[in-house]
């Protein structure tokens, strides 16, 4: 994207006006406040700085320019994010973002009308029988418009055929999984098509339905568009839902998803099927930090529940668990019980440690003392990771009402528990700490926080010939100093911008980290002077050390002599400016 232009599309943006576009702000001195949109948050955690034109929350760490607010915000790309800001201000940035997915763009087009003409099957005269079948499934017309449904048809070849007379290759078709070996994929079933998150099919899902003893249900495989362990079914429908309720509802199947939506549940994604991937985990983590499990009643659904619980209460999530009876799944249940009994469950689903105690509790003999004392030490684990001292007393009380172990022992029990797993953590710390005592990582971070806000910390870094050990580091410098010798002038908010358009995400990481620290509020010269003193110690330290090693395994005295001189040289070196 060309610099200048985005450079002045910056200019002309203001973060303040930008984020209260989304959240509001209010103002306590030089900065802004408002509520984090990126985690839980109760207080304003956000601060928003107009004269660094960048925001930063001091809880989540997340943090950037007006450009990240959206992008994170929307949940778009960059050059999405620039677009939408560049509207807002009257300026052409002469891109779509079509030209990022432009590699792709023929394969959408592709599977585009592939759905269409699938669609057109469904309410052709050969659809009778699927329509018959959605009918009594109770999908509406309205429905199956707004979830694309459509039908395969039993005649082979009829897609493959229209896409090649279209002038598409077989091996493109075959490719994204239309055809396979030159033959249309999908014969005669009703096909749900999938969506990637800008809502582009890229996908389909075929059902049985006319008591065929296939597979039920048939999925694209992998191809370059289509990626089971990242995709998650109706996300492009349910995202902004999912703002507004401030919870998601993850699902196992689609008919469960699309069920809840004709009853106004419309904040409900699904992972079609039970397993959950760490990619679709962590990206519904970071959609809303409160979810609601909600699978199928069966064995598969429990066990699921408590794998998929445990993963998100590890991240951080708040969990909540909408248990069905009976083996229902949720299309079943609303369909028996109705949409007001469904809905009340999601009002009272129950958290998740609650959900897990009790499913515990089948597991164990309670009239068998071992059992029962391996029931005790389950659940205490799980009421030692209860951070709120209300709900540790209530379950401890059940606890010892459950299994009448006298209150004090199980209380004693926890803080034993709690004292061994902040002894794991103090242990953690003091790794850390070890690292920061260097002083050298925070000085290596230091000189890119200087060098964004400070620029005559560039010139001195620079002249200075300092090696920098880190290499994400050192990237990030050099990339400053090109980006300064170029334009003159750098800030925080200006590198997100560049940072934003690499390929290597790892690089915007280690700024966001670099970012969150804590720094003096005035630079000076002789700051940047003292970082730049510790890593150069550092660096001879290193060199000493391996000096000294050497020199231990030389056999030859007169090298030992000529090395331990060379020592001798850098430990005068050490600690002194150049
Ligand atoms: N699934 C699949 N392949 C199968 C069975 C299931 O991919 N052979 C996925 C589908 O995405 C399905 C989800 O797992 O939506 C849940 O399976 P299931 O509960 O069996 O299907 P339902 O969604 O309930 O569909 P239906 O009510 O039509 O049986
Ligand atoms: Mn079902």
């Amino acid at each position: 994207m060309n610099q200048d232009k985005l450079n002045e599309l910056q200019n002309k943006l203001d973060i303040v006006t930008v984020i209260s576009n989304y959240i509001p702000l209010t103002k306590k001195g030089r900065n802004y406040f408002g509520v984090c949109p990126f985690h839980d948050d109760h207080k304003p955690s956000l601060s928003v700085s107009p004269d660094k034109q960048i925001y930063k929350c001091f809880v989540c760490g997340e943090g950037g320019n007006s450009f990240d607010f959206v992008k994170n915000y929307e949940h778009v790309s960059f050059i999405e994010a620039v677009n939408i800001l560049a509207k807002s201000v009257g300026m052409d940035m002469g891109i779509t973002s079509k030209q990022e997915d432009d590699k792709y763009q023929k394969y959408y087009e592709i599977m585009d009308i592939a759905n269409k003409f699938y669609q057109n099957n469904l309410v052709s005269t050969e659809g009778v029988k699927a329509r018959e079948y959605l009918e009594k499934r109770h999908l509406t017309k309205e429905i199956i418009n707004e979830f694309g449904i459509g039908l395969s048809l039993s005649k082979p070849d009829m897609l493959t055929n229209l896409l090649v007379n279209k002038g598409h290759s077989l091996e493109e078709l075959n490719l994204i999984d239309l055809s396979s070996t030159n033959h249309d994929s999908y014969i005669n079933r009703i096909m749900f098509p999938l969506h990637n998150k800008d809502g582009k099919v890229i996908g389909f899902s075929g059902r049985i339905y006319d008591n065929s003893d296939l597979n039920k249900y048939q999925n694209t495989k992998e191809t370059p568009i289509f990626k089971k362990r990242e995709n998650l079914y109706n996300y492009h429908r349910a995202k902004e839902e999912i703002r507004k309720k401030k919870y998601v509802i993850v699902m196992e199947g689609f008919m469960a998803v699309i069920r809840s939506f004709t009853i106004g549940v419309t904040n409900c994604i699904a992972t079609m099927g039970t397993a959950l991937s760490n990619e679709q985990a962590s990206f519904i983590k970071k959609l809303s930090n409160a979810i609601y499990l909600c699978y199928d009643g069966d064995e598969a659904g429990k066990k699921a529940t408590l794998k998929s619980g445990d993963v998100f209460t590890s991240m951080g999530a708040k969990v909540y668990v909408v248990s069905l009876n009976d083996g229902l799944d949720p299309d079943d249940y609303i369909l028996k019980y109705g949409e007001n009994s469904f809905k009340e469950l999601i009002d009272n689903a129950i958290p998740y440690n609650e959900y897990k105690i009790k499913a515990l509790k089948k597991n164990y003999n309670l009239n068998d003392v071992d059992d029962k004392t391996n029931y005790v030490n389950k659940v205490l684990d799980e009421i030692v990771k209860e951070k709120d001292e209300i709900k540790c007393e209530i379950m401890l009380k059940n606890l010892a009402n459950d299994t009448n172990v006298w209150y004090n022992t199980l209380e004693k029990k926890l803080i034993e528990l709690r004292a061994s797993d902040k002894m794991v953590v103090k242990k953690e710390d003091l790794v850390v700490k070890k690292d920061k005592k260097d002083g050298f990582n925070k000085a290596m971070e230091s000189l890119i926080y200087y060098s964004l806000n400070y620029t005559r910390a560039i010139t001195l870094i620079d002249n200075s010939n300092v090696y920098i050990p880190n290499k994400e580091i050192r990237i990030l410098f050099n990339e400053i100093v090109s980006y300064y010798n170029q334009y003159g002038e750098i800030s925080e908010a200006s590198f997100y911008t560049l940072l934003n358009q690499k390929e290597e995400k790892s690089l915007m990481e280690v700024l966001k980290k670099i970012l969150s620290n804590d720094y003096p509020e005035i630079i000076d010269d002789n700051q940047v002077n003292e970082c730049l003193i510790a890593i150069k110690n550092y660096n001879i330290a290193l060199e000493i050390r391996k000096l000294e090693k050497e020199i231990k395994e030389e056999s030859s005295l007169e090298r030992q002599m000529k090395l331990m001189e060379e020592v001798r040289v850098l430990k005068m070196k050490e600690g002194k400016s150049w």
